[in-house]
């Protein structure tokens, strides 16, 4: 049995994904007509499924070997903040028990692990008898992929016996260019074994365009690592307690303090910390007087972290722009299973605004049931409209996400624009952001989007070609032209803007 975590973050991080995520946390954007998130839970929910139509990955009751029975949301946000989305997701996946873990505080991407140890490792029983974790996948909240977890599995358990050492821990690892790969863990991989045999965070200069993708599968035997490491920090020999120990008295530090110090919680990070030091590059722990690290060299205990290499779609979601591009892959991958994309029931005459599928469209699109659609307006390519959106006579959407219960008025007009939730948009008005500036390269093999893509023009100051965003509960009256436009929540504009963000 599996579990899976997924590492959400919290409120005090992602400044360039607003506005979107002012009024919602960005683990539960909607792309696709799912939140962010639920396409990990659904990949999660598909292994077993697909594992099981290859019979010899199957046992002998004809169910996968490997399928996931938990996922453990992780992360500091309030527990109220999850709590509709963790009901809603409970009963679309009702043979995955899915669960919120908080963090007191910010952990690191391994320090909420670690935490929580015992409940990730907790056997679960149901009417078969009590079942151990064999594993678990621990994955960024903010990564979108076609993640290619079967992939990883084999990779992780038919290695076991070939290497001289346990697997402790197997990557998701894809490959960007040469100049965008600084923006990403870096590895350098043993192309025989696939082993991680250097690995660096983020480096300044080029290491090795093979990056860390954010998705790990890890034996539960990584927890023995993280404890070593656990131990080092917190008898301050690691980074971050060694300012604490530099600013004390040492001489002087009562038995009061130490117990404090023992007790302060201990950020680990999974790249930094985990990942360096399996690849037996840490210099994290024990740097004794001579200033030599104790622990360079190969794990304490043994074991190795191996890539798994995919060249599946894949992107991480840090600003409003890489939603409109998540949202067109998702869609593609979501096809198959969602009928409403066909688009093709009959509406009845006579009526005004009718509800789902009465409408024309292009390419992929994904309508919420509850939405209601003009059917002369045109939709698509790559559109998604959320619960409750009313979109009116002859209106034309393309490569566009218009949120929960916005409304776009008649004979409008939405390309490469994010319309938030309860937004207004008038009759006869012009919504427009610049067509994809931070996409992909088609050009360039392995290109990625661009992350760091500054807001802001040096020279001029103006908005440098983004998508167009409408914050939540945004008012735009009739005839408005809004072209390369950031507006913040609850303004009303009655005039035209042009490359500015409206504060
Ligand atoms: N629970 C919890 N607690 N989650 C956290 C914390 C924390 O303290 N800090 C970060 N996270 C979550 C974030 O929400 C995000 O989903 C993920 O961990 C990674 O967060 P970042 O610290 O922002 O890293 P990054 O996205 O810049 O880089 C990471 O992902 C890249 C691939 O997308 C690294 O793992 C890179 O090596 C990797 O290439
Ligand atoms: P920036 O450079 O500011 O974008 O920060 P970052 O890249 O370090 O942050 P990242 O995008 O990795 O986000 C960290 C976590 O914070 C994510 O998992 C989100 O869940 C969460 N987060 C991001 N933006 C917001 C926000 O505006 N509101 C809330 N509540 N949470 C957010």
């Amino acid at each position: 049995m599996l579990k899976a975590v997924i590492l959400i973050g919290g409120p005090s991080k992602g400044t360039r994904f607003r506005p979107l995520s002012l009024d919602v946390p960005k683990p539960l954007f909607p792309v696709a007509g799912l939140p962010v998130v639920q396409h990990h839970i659904d990949a999660c929910y598909k292994l077993g499924q697909k594992r099981c139509s290859v019979p010899e990955k199957c046992d002998s009751n004809n169910s996968s070997k490997y399928y996931v029975a938990e996922v453990l949301l992780l992360g500091y946000y309030g527990d109220d903040e999850l709590a509709d989305f963790l009901l809603a997701a409970t009963q679309s996946y009702p043979s995955i028990r899915i669960r919120y873990l908080r963090e007191p505080h910010a952990l690191g991407t391994a320090g909420g692990l670690y935490h929580f140890r015992d409940t990730i490792l907790a056997p679960l029983s149901d009417e078969n008898g009590i079942e151990d974790v064999q594993a678990f996948f621990v994955m960024n909240g903010d990564v979108c992929a076609d993640f290619p977890l079967d992939e990883m599995l084999d990779m992780h358990f038919n290695n076991q016996c070939q290497l001289n050492q346990p697997v402790l821990i197997t990557v998701m690892a894809t490959e960007t260019t040469r100049q965008q790969s600084v923006h990403y863990g870096c590895m350098v991989v043993n192309k025989n074994t696939n082993v991680i045999q250097h690995y660096v965070e983020k480096p300044s200069t080029f290491v090795s365009n093979t990056v860390n993708g954010g998705v790990y599968l890890c034996s539960p035997q990584i927890f023995d690592t993280m404890a070593d490491i656990h131990l080092e920090m917190s008898n301050g020999n690691g980074n971050q307690q060694q300012t604490i120990i530099s600013n004390t008295e040492i001489s002087q530090e009562t038995q009061k303090s130490v117990e404090e110090r023992l007790a302060t919680p201990v950020v680990i990070w999974m790249e930094q910390d985990v990942l360096r030091r399996l690849a037996g590059e840490s210099k994290s722990g024990c740097i004794n007087s001579n200033g030599n690290s104790k622990l360079k060299g190969k794990a304490v205990g043994g074991g190795v972290a191996l890539a798994a290499v995919t060249h599946n779609w894949w992107s991480q979601l840090k600003t409003a722009g890489a939603a409109i591009y998540a949202n067109r892959h998702y869609l593609m991958l979501r096809a198959p299973r969602q009928p409403i994309l066909d688009g093709e029931l009959i509406c009845p005459p006579n009526e005004r605004l009718h509800v789902k599928g009465c409408y024309s469209k292009i390419g992929f699109v994904y309508v919420h049931p509850s939405a209601k659609v003009h059917p002369t307006a045109l939709l698509g390519p790559n559109v998604s409209i959320g619960e409750g959106a009313c979109i009116g006579q002859g209106v034309r959407i393309k490569e566009s996400i218009i949120l929960q219960d916005a409304i776009i008025g008649q004979h409008s007009l939405v390309m490469h624009s994010i319309v938030g939730r309860k937004a207004k948009v008038g009759a006869w008005c012009h919504i427009e952001g610049s067509a994809a500036c931070s996409d992909p390269n088609p050009n360039v093999a392995n290109a990625k989007m661009t992350p760091q893509l500054p807001l802001f023009n040096a020279l001029d100051g103006r908005l440098n070609p983004s998508i167009t965003i409408l914050g939540c509960g945004v008012n735009v009256e009739s005839e408005v032209v809004l072209l390369n436009i950031i507006v913040l929540p609850y303004k009303t504009l009655t005039r035209s803007f042009k490359n500015e963000i409206i504060l």
